[in-house]
């Protein structure tokens, strides 16, 4: 387990004094991983010879300080999930590691225009703060590769947006969500879902599959008991993304417009 950006430069060196044309894959996650995590770090081991995980719970990229209170932290189960995986590494830095104590200055990656819909318009500043930190990962990783799940499907094009726009070194994969056998996708969020609301959550997954457009979705969302956030069908990508709220929950999802 290592805490410092040094720490992991250290051992990246000494890995590639060893095999100098080595691929290296990242994968940054928050932590409280599941089947969805396990994916991404079976990808990182079949293409690359070293595998590396972050896990960091990044205060920014949180809108309402009482979801990061309750973000799950199972850092024993994690660490067991990612020997099982194959990883070669796991970057387990404090707050202070990346975001240095106040010195004046305040550095921020930020997208103007596709951040500011959909998700963005629910959770301000949230792009912002996932975009910001994984510049810092993927400058701090030095990775060939970099993997991220379908299911943030809205992160994903943004980071794949940064990367292009900021000429990044490191290709970004996307690896397709990761869903329970009721269709639920797998998310770290699911763990604070009632009995009741986990039982209601797969209509969810059924619901954006089969409505025939987003106003019925969005109105047969409502009427199963679901706090809808937005239903939107992006023609242009043939996606249809959503965001409701089960009790304190959010969950998002997104599945290819038939
Ligand atoms: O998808 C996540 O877990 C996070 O948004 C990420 C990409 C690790 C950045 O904190």
């Amino acid at each position: 387990m290592l805490h410092t950006v040094a720490e992991w430069r250290a051992s990246r060196a000494e890995f590639l004094a060893k095999t100098p044309n080595a691929t290296l894959g990242v994968v940054p996650t928050m932590g409280a991983l599941h089947a969805g995590h396990a994916s991404l770090f079976a990808a990182a081991r079949r293409d690359c010879d070293l595998v590396l995980a972050t896990l960091f719970v990044n205060p920014t990229q949180f809108d309402d300080p009482s979801d990061l209170a309750r973000y799950p932290r199972t850092l024993d189960a994690d660490l067991a999930l990612m020997a099982e995986q194959g990883v070669d590494a796991a970057l387990i830095p404090p707050v202070e590691e990346l975001y240095p104590p106040d010195t004046g200055t305040h550095y921020t990656v930020q997208e103007d225009h596709f951040s500011r819909t959909l998700c963005g318009t629910h959770r301000p500043g949230h792009f912002t703060g996932v975009l910001t930190v994984v510049m810092k990962l993927l400058q701090i990783a030095g990775a060939t590769r970099a993997y991220f799940g379908e299911k943030d499907w809205q992160q994903l094009q943004l980071i794949k947006g940064m990367a292009t726009a900021f000429f990044l070194e490191t290709e970004i994969i996307g690896c397709p969500s990761v869903r329970g056998p009721d269709g639920l996708a797998l998310s770290s969020r699911n763990r604070h879902l009632s009995p009741a609301e986990r039982a209601l959550a797969p209509q969810f997954y059924k619901t954006l599959c089969t409505a025939p457009d987003a106003a019925s979705a969005t109105a047969q969302l409502t009427a199963l008991g679901f706090a809808v956030d937005y239903v939107e069908d992006l023609k242009a990508h043939q996606r249809r993304l959503s965001a409701i709220r089960l009790g304190n929950t959010r969950l998002i999802d997104n599945v290819p417009l038939s």
